[in-house]
């Protein structure tokens, strides 16, 4: 299949064919150019599949959401913001899933991304009870180096979650699902929105502000979660979980490494302006101080992408 809609991403020598084919580019990719095989995933309003391009035999993973059910629930801006903050994002970060293609039929739109062999962070955490300190370490370190790079490009996810984080086929992390994003300076409205109880922000939860440093909040709920493998922020109900996340009320383990421990302190602080990462009052996110914490003494942030991921226990 041809590549349209990433016009960004086209090398220069085929620019002027993509200009040719432009009124053409939406019929050009369809669902029939793919073997479509196992069902890797549900949402609420998608499912992902395993597909194998025909021509290429080159493996995707194919989101599918149905439009009237989007209709139905007035969801259809989260599909064009997941569009839009991919576009945006490019192909150049091996953290985040890579957008291909999208195109339409009738009944659905189709997302055609990178697939992560691995499935989601959620089930490795469950499988496993909870993740070594040293597993924790890489993936937070992941997650760091991501968030940096999509905060740059104006994007904040707002639902980093386990579910979101999938794992690659060599185990190394790769961020999925912007339908909740919000895209700094776009057209389309990305405003309305509150996350998921369990790594909602307070400033969402309170005044439904979100800004870059949510994603930080987030990031402090996950590592949380890894190492302890239970939920920094839980009630018996989403409102007694909210009630926790408003007061920044948690309790770690027993057990939990001192420098980890520092860094979610640090992290899941109610002011958002005073979370590690978050630099200055109005001056752009300052992940330098995030990267120079004690927790990460042993990363090698230039080999993060290309070292072997730790073995997982
Ligand atoms: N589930 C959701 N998105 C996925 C992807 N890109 N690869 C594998 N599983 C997924």
């Amino acid at each position: 299949p041809k590549e349209l809609g990433l016009a960004d991403d086209y090398p220069k020598s085929r620019a002027a064919s993509q200009v040719r084919s432009k009124s053409r580019a939406r019929s050009e990719v369809s669902i029939d150019d793919f073997d479509v095989g196992d069902t890797l995933g549900e949402g609420s309003y998608s499912t992902v599949l395993q597909a194998t391009a025909r021509k290429t035999g080159k493996q995707y993973a194919i989101k599918v959401l149905d439009k009237t059910h989007l209709a139905r629930k007035n969801k259809t801006f989260t599909a064009k913001i997941e569009r839009l903050a991919l576009i945006r994002l490019g192909r150049q970060h091996p953290g985040i899933v890579s957008l291909y293609w999208t195109f339409q039929d009738a009944h659905s739109l189709y997302f055609v991304l990178d697939l992560a062999a691995n499935g989601e962070m959620q089930t490795l955490i469950s499988r496993l009870g909870s993740l070594s300190t040293r597993c924790a370490r890489y993936y937070t370190a992941q997650i760091v180096d991501i968030v940096e790079y999509m905060h740059s490009k104006g994007v904040i996810h707002r639902d980093l979650k386990p579910e979101n984080l999938l794992l690659d086929a060599s185990y190394r992390l790769k961020i999925a699902d912007f339908g909740t994003a919000k895209v700094l300076n776009a057209d389309v409205e990305t405003e309305r929105f509150v996350g998921t109880a369990q790594y909602v922000a307070p400033e969402l939860v309170v005044a439904n502000e979100s800004s870059e440093s949510s994603d930080l909040w987030a990031l402090g709920c996950v590592l949380f979660q890894m190492i302890s493998g239970r939920f920094a922020f839980s009630g018996l109900s989403e409102y007694l979980t909210l009630q926790k996340v408003k007061q920044a009320e948690y309790v770690f383990p027993g057990e939990f490494d001192e420098d980890a421990k520092d860094l979610v302190q640090k992290l899941l602080i109610r002011d958002p302006k005073q979370r590690l990462g978050a630099g200055e009052p109005m001056s752009p996110l300052d992940m330098r101080s995030l990267r120079s914490h004690p927790f990460f003494d042993s990363i090698d942030w230039t080999t993060l992408w290309t070292d072997p991921a730790p073995p997982l226990e």
